[in-house]
């Protein structure tokens, strides 16, 4: 029987050292103490023993039993800490990884003009109106002095809807519109999508945008507006822009201007960027046509104004040299991200 329990010790020993995971160690546990086990089998012999034998093979049969106990626990002990090592080694946090990086959007560059645009005016006092892009003959053409034989009024140039109704051919319209409701002092300007029968080409689009400008009072002049767009352009090119007002014609102001800004590649010289004119056509303006203002119930002999009308696309192409408009157009991220 003390060969038995020697043996059931190193057997117990020999296996605990091989098992490898818990399950395996609670098997092993009801194999060797459990109530069916082998120390358990080997206790209920002990009736057939000596009165002499009995203690000794009792107290052999307890140490074998608290040795295989100690080495159950320091062996589930050791399995539980390489468990919560192996785990904690899968869950690690690499702090030092580079995150996700979020893409971020932009302005678009027609956008980002815009808003500079509106700022410069919105500090200068003025408001900012809206009007239809569909528009009537009325308010594109009618009451800004253009007649039914002028040439803007051509299929060719004007998208019509029927005979009385058009795709805004510019924004002057909402000059119109703004007198009409509005009695002066007048100082707005007008962002807004216009529409032309063009083909597209590098400089044309059948859709652009303009930003209208209208001021009327009393005793505004040719300077205010040579002022006003000074101030706009220094704003929005740099402060050594320099711009002039060249004559001009268009039905809606008399006097009537072309704008033009020295061109910054060459500063007045002459160069291929501006066609060897030392400047670059920027916009059209004037002051409002009497018949204009008269027409909107603003009489002319108390009142005077200036106007103005802005390529958005064209400005914001000088700005950021770009040099073909179907590029602000085509959305391609390449080159948008570049702004
Ligand atoms: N409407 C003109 C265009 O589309 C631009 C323009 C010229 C607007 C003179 C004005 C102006 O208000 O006074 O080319």
């Amino acid at each position: 029987m003390k060969e038995q329990l020697e043996k059931i010790k190193s057997l117990a020993h020999e296996e605990l050292d091989k098992c490898e995971s818990l399950d395996v160690l609670e098997n092993l546990r009801v194999k060797f103490l459990g109530k069916k086990g082998e120390l358990t089998g080997i206790l209920k012999q002990m009736g057939g023993l000596s009165a002499e034998e009995r203690p000794v093979i009792g107290q052999l049969a307890n140490k074998v039993r608290s040795d295989i106990e100690e080495n159950i626990s320091a062996r589930m002990q050791a399995l539980k800490s390489e468990l919560a090592k192996k785990q904690l080694e899968a869950e690690t946090l690499d702090v030092t990884m580079p995150g996700t990086k979020q893409k971020i959007g932009k302005l678009h560059p027609l956008t980002a003009t815009l808003n500079d645009i509106k700022e410069v005016f919105l500090g200068m006092g003025f408001e900012i109106a809206e009007g239809p892009e569909v528009e009537t003959d009325h308010y594109c053409f009618e009451a800004l002095n253009m007649p039914k034989h002028h040439p803007a009024r051509d299929t060719q140039d004007t998208f019509y809807i029927n005979d009385n109704v058009v795709l805004r051919t510019q924004t002057s319209s909402v000059q119109i519109r703004t007198m009409e409701n509005k009695k002066p002092p007048i100082r707005i300007i007008s962002p807004g999508r216009v529409y032309r029968s063009d083909t597209v080409d590098a400089t044309h689009s059948p859709l652009f945008h303009q930003i209208e400008g209208l001021v009327v009072d009393k005793g505004i002049t040719m300077a205010d507006l040579n002022g006003t767009l000074e101030l706009l352009m220094k704003r929005i090119y740099g402060e050594d822009c320099q711009i002039r007002l060249r004559p001009h014609h268009f039905p809606y102001t008399e006097p009537s201007a072309e704008v033009d800004m020295m061109c910054f590649n060459c500063h007045g010289a002459g160069c291929p960027l501006c066609k060897n004119e030392g400047y670059i056509e920027l916009l059209g303006a004037g002051m409002v046509h009497p018949k204009v203002l008269e027409g909107c119930g603003i009489d002319p002999e108390v009142y005077s104004g200036f106007a103005f009308g802005i390529g958005l696309e064209r400005i914001t192409m000088g700005r950021y040299k770009i040099g073909d408009m179907r590029l602000l157009y085509e959305n391609d991220m390449r080159f948008l991200g570049q702004f």
